[in-house]
């Protein structure tokens, strides 16, 4: 057996497990972070650390002396493996709860004056508003709401309602015609009149009868405005189609509506008229709000406000639409929603509704 050589020779200097360990635990509780406490860990229980060291010198010892050291080179190894552990927990914890910190909205903070005054609210158009409530009142008494185009053809707007081409009737209806097909074939709607076609036809269609409806919407008249006049205005018609109805009961419906909607110190009035789609037809006035029947620029000195038109369906329109006219009757009415508004809340001229004045807007 060849002598070891120096470097190889096993080193027989007592190995301080104690000391090791005391140096050790030293250095772990000064670890400051994750990455310190890695460079402690390669330190002391590293390849290159004492402990290590120690270990690789055991093979060399007598049995006996090598199991002891063992023993206590295992026990610090043991000991110093947990206090790394240990700390390296709580240095991640720490970590982990200054990051979470770091990162924490405070959701209640704000800069004074970053935040703008909240937007201020709008409402419906008083125009809107009267259609909704002038519904209401109809709805209430039984009646269906429907809707109809604003573009008609000739036939839905004229020819059906008893008004065949040159007509003198339709004079009263200051057409806008829309470049479309056939000169004069189509057009903006003059009044909500043509939906009543549109219902019967449906109504006829499906077995849908007996009708009874409401149609609010928008209709065009080629007219200069005036106080009481728009060009673009609003009605609404009412058609019923039924078995026995009667004169009657349209002046009922028409009485019970005003004092539904104006209260009971507005009066109304039929007076005769004609009209090509109703016989006999009435026109529909009530008492000047903003004069109370004095007399005034609004009512043009007459007191009387006229808010639409009415009568008993013509047979000649229940013929256009397929209807039996020995079976049924029913009358129509339309009137103006503008209007309505306007006697309602006293505004001298009607123009103010399609002005968009916000001072004006926000009394409604
Ligand atoms: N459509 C008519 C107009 O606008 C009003 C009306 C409707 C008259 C229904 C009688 C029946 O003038």
């Amino acid at each position: 057996m060849t002598a070891p050589s120096d470097t190889e020779a096993p080193d027989n200097d007592p190995v301080d497990t104690d000391s090791l360990l005391s140096t050790a635990q030293a250095a772990i509780a000064g670890a400051r972070s994750i990455e310190e406490i890695r460079q402690v860990a390669a330190s002391v229980s590293g390849k290159r650390s004492p402990l290590a060291e120690a270990s690789r010198r055991l093979g060399a010892l007598e049995p006996a002396a090598r199991k002891a050291l063992g023993q206590q080179i295992h026990q610090a190894r043991t000991a110093i493996d947990g206090l790394l552990e240990q700390r390296r927990n709580d240095l991640e914890r720490e970590e982990r709860s200054r990051q979470m910190a770091e990162a924490r909205m405070d959701l209640t903070e704000f800069i004074p004056g970053s935040i703008p005054a909240p937007a201020a609210r709008g409402h419906l158009h008083l125009v809107s508003q009267t259609r909704d409530s002038l519904e209401d009142v109809f709805v209430g008494m039984g009646f269906e709401a429907a809707e109809g185009p604003e573009i008609e053809t000739d036939w839905f707007n004229f020819g059906a309602l008893n008004m065949p081409p040159a007509h003198p009737a339709r004079s009263m209806f200051d057409t806008f015609y829309l470049n479309l097909g056939p000169p004069e074939s189509t057009v903006l709607r003059t009044h909500t009149s043509p939906v009543q076609i549109h219902l019967m036809e449906e109504a006829v269609a499906s077995g849908g009868l007996p009708i009874h409806a409401v149609m609010p919407g928008r209709a065009y008249r080629h007219e200069t405005e005036d106080a009481r006049h728009l060009a673009v205005f609003h009605q609404i018609e009412g058609l019923v189609v039924d078995k026995g109805i009667t004169f009657a009961d349209l002046a009922g419906t028409i009485q019970v509506f005003t004092t539904a909607y104006f209260g009971p110190d507005i009066h109304s009035r039929l007076r005769p008229a004609y009209f090509p789609f109703t016989e006999p037809s009435a026109e529909f006035e009530v008492t000047c709000t903003i004069c109370h029947g004095e007399g005034c620029r609004t009512c043009s000195q007459t007191g009387w406000i006229e808010l639409g038109g009415c009568g008993m369906v013509d047979p000649a329109v229940f013929d256009a639409v397929g209807i039996d006219a020995d079976e049924w009757t029913g009358f129509a009415f339309g009137f103006g929603i503008d209007r309505c508004a306007q006697m309602r809340h006293q505004i001298a001229d009607m123009r103010a509704l399609t002005e968009n004045d916000l001072r004006f807007l926000r009394q409604f």
